[in-house]
């Protein structure tokens, strides 16, 4: 039975990329699996040249951003599509700190928690649970007045991830809360709340180059999840919790989890060309390397790379970094031509272990960067809302009999 004779009302065909050549609306409904050739959105935030190796935030090159900026000041480019002047940068600033604390009773809930729970199971329950405690969280709206409301429920969620993330990590350590301290930004007082103890001013701004890196990334996964939650005009909370939700997939946010556990597995530098090379032999997968959108350097990773290095050495870790290089050349050998290399996850996951985050929460690491990411699209989403529905090709049958229970 062909499309036609099953959904008389439209047309369906499939499009590949080679004959979907110009971004112009079909005339009929078309079939895009894995939404790869749809332009869904429209957005003033990231920019992607997957060929070039390119990656702009509002135009400015995220390796620039990267060694000259730092992660408030990047939440606010991102949400104003601008630089702030001092005085904005400093009331963003401040506007964040007030919203630091979380009530006591997310507290309890934490101390609730299974001391074994998946940390994005742990985060994606809490963040919905903020939603309970801020009379602030109703549905959104496109009016002046609800995009307001929606920055506001930004601000806390952005502001709180991190008092979430690192208080349920202290939980399961069986170790007492530490609050925020709202002196600080949200790197130093992220990794302060974490340890315990106040980060050096290097490994603060190692995690907020993590931080700056992760914010954007075009209309990935958890993103479009995200928008496509605001859209119906719900709140932020439940679009946040969406996207979590989202992130927490293997093919998504687990990667930089991945190349931590394959360099725990190689363990020594001596191992690695045996190990590398037999993965490439068989075909397999070296985590932390290829893109579906990069088919160049990852421009996130340039700069990481020469961060880890310094991270790695002055945290007694040199030999991660020398064993991921080592990794890099071998892997860059075998499959650059193919467009295969290092991407954002390869050298985050020895910047994360050196800065004390255990390896089963990089994922709500990345989750604490991109919330800033995701509420900015949610409000570019209410600025210009329409209902996100596709449709879907029905495949069953049709004018099936009705059989009585005892006939089947
Ligand atoms: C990200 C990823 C899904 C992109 O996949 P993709 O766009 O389908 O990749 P391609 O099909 O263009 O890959 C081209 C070739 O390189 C190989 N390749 C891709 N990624 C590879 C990797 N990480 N290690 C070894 N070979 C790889 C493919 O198997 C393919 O080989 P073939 O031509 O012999 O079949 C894939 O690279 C991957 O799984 N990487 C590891 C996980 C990871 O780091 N993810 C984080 C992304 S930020």
């Amino acid at each position: 039975m062909s499309v036609a004779q099953i959904q008389p009302q439209v047309t369906i065909t499939t499009v590949s990329p080679t004959t979907m050549s110009t971004p112009a609306a079909p005339a009929a409904p078309f079939y895009d699996k894995g939404l790869a050739n749809t332009v869904a959105a429209d957005t003033q935030m990231s920019f992607i040249d997957g060929g070039k190796g390119v990656l702009e935030y509002v135009g400015i090159d995220i390796d620039t951003l990267a060694r000259n900026s730092t992660y408030e000041e990047t939440v606010y480019l991102l949400w104003n599509r601008k630089l702030p002047t001092k005085a904005e940068l400093d009331a963003l600033k401040s506007a964040l700190q007030a919203e630091y604390e979380i009530p006591d009773a997310i507290y309890d809930m934490i101390k609730s928690f299974p001391k074994d729970a998946v940390p994005m199971h742990a985060l994606r329950t809490l963040v919905s649970a903020l939603a309970l405690h801020d009379k602030d969280a109703e549905s959104s709206e496109t009016n002046p007045a609800g995009i307001e409301r929606a920055k506001r429920q930004s601000l806390r969620l952005v502001a709180k991830t991190p008092t979430l993330i690192a208080n349920f990590d202290r939980h399961r350590s069986g170790k007492a809360f530490v609050r925020p301290d709202k002196s600080m930004d949200i790197a130093t007082n992220f990794l302060w709340m974490l340890n315990g103890e106040k980060p050096t001013d290097a490994m603060a701004k190692g995690l907020d180059i993590c931080l700056i890196l992760h914010a954007d990334h075009g209309l990935n996964a958890s993103t479009f999840a995200a928008r496509v939650t605001i859209a119906t005009l719900s709140d932020m909370y439940s679009a946040m919790t969406t996207a979590v939700g989202t992130l927490k997939g293997p093919l998504h946010g687990g990667a930089n989890e991945e190349v931590m556990i394959m360099l725990d597995e190689i363990g020594s530098i001596e191992k690695v060309d045996d190990y590398v090379k037999g993965k490439l032999e068989r075909k397999e997968l070296i985590m932390g390397f290829g893109h579906r959108v990069y088919k160049a350097y990852d421009p996130r990773a340039t700069y990481l790379k020469t961060f880890a290095k310094q991270i790695a050495t002055d945290t007694g870790n040199l030999r991660l970094f020398e064993m991921s290089q080592r990794i890099e050349g071998i892997v860059l050998a075998a499959k650059a031509d193919k467009g295969i290399f290092p991407n954002v996850d390869f050298y985050s996951a020895t910047t994360y272990h050196c800065l004390g985050i255990k390896t089963d929460l990089f994922t709500c690491m990345f989750a604490l960067s991109r919330m800033s990411g995701w509420c900015g699209h949610c409000i570019e989403q209410l600025m210009d809302n329409r209902l996100i529905r596709p449709q879907a090709k029905y495949n069953g049958p049709h004018a099936a009999t009705y059989a009585p229970m005892a006939q089947r």
